[in-house]
């Protein structure tokens, strides 16, 4: 399928994801938003996608927030559903999918484009890169997830700090209070997110999609982590990639998953 705001390239079973709006530097509108997200859906399906790595045109951004343009002239209801769709539609999609998505940030992360990189799963930030929610500072608060994912990757202490002071840090900042998993070169964030990405394509996709469940599962309200955990490791020994895993390592032989 074609995505008009969207660079998409695959090889080696890791597909390239790239919002294309530089001159906007990547701003989330709901053209952009429903691209990634049917984009998304698309490449969690295909069974020769083992990982994704999601990132913004040029060299200034990864995404510079949700399109201000759009939502300015919003009345209380219209920003209600901004928000439940963006949740729905495609950062709960993302956090949810069974595919690892690995959010290549290589330029600013404001407000929805740093939720859009917190709703992946790791995080990859170039050494010029700045994250921040500005939102308060345009009288909103943060609606694609933010109030809930930062506390719960930074702590809450950092995470009011940044929500309320509505100031960037910088990609140093991130890695010590764990906001992205590494710092490189920008010439080298691509390359580094590759490697993450072919170390993960080896594994069970079926397994990893149970892992990223479980790990998920902490974090719902009413539903004990523990619990679910319990119930996929049980599951995982029904599958067929458990049965392919397990011959491989007594057969001496690396392991040929066709799982997902
Ligand atoms: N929504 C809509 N348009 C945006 C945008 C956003 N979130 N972020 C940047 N743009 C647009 C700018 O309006 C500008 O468009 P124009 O050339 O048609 O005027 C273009 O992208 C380039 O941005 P510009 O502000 O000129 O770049 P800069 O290098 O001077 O500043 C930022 C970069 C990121 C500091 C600045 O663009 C900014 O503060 N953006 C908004 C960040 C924000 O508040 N995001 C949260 C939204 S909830």
């Amino acid at each position: 399928m074609a995505y008009p705001n969207l660079l998409v390239e695959q090889s080696d079973r890791i597909a390239q994801v790239t919002i294309n709006r530089p001159d906007k530097l990547n701003a989330l509108n709901i053209s952009v938003i429903d691209d990634v997200s049917k984009c998304m859906r698309e490449l969690d399906a295909n069974p020769e996608v083992r990982c994704i790595i999601l990132t913004g045109a040029g060299d200034k951004a990864f995404v510079a927030g949700a399109d201000i343009s759009e939502f300015a002239g919003f009345t209380v209801e219209e920003g209600r559903n901004l928000s439940a769709e963006g949740h729905r539609k495609l950062f709960d999609l993302i956090e949810e999918m069974g595919t690892p998505v690995i959010a290549a940030i290589n330029g600013f992360a404001l407000g929805g484009g740093l939720e859009l990189a917190m709703s992946c799963h790791m995080r990859v930030a170039s050494d010029n890169a700045r994250m921040g929610l500005p939102e308060v500072s345009l009288g909103v608060i943060p609606g694609y997830g933010g109030t809930q994912r930062l506390p719960r990757l930074v702590g809450k202490g950092r995470a009011m700090e940044m929500i309320t002071t509505a100031q960037m840090i910088d990609a140093n900042t991130a890695l010590l209070g764990g906001l992205v998993n590494h710092v490189v070169a920008s010439d080298a964030l691509l390359e580094k997110c590759r490697e993450i990405a072919s170390k993960i394509a080896r594994n069970s996709p079926t397994a990893i999609g149970y892992a990223i469940a479980a790990v998920n599962a902490g974090d719902e309200g009413g539903v004990d982590g523990f619990e679910e955990e319990i119930h996929l490791f049980g599951e995982a020994f029904g599958t067929d990639d458990f049965k392919e895993g397990t011959s491989a390592f007594l057969e001496k032989r690396k392991p040929d998953f066709k799982g997902k």
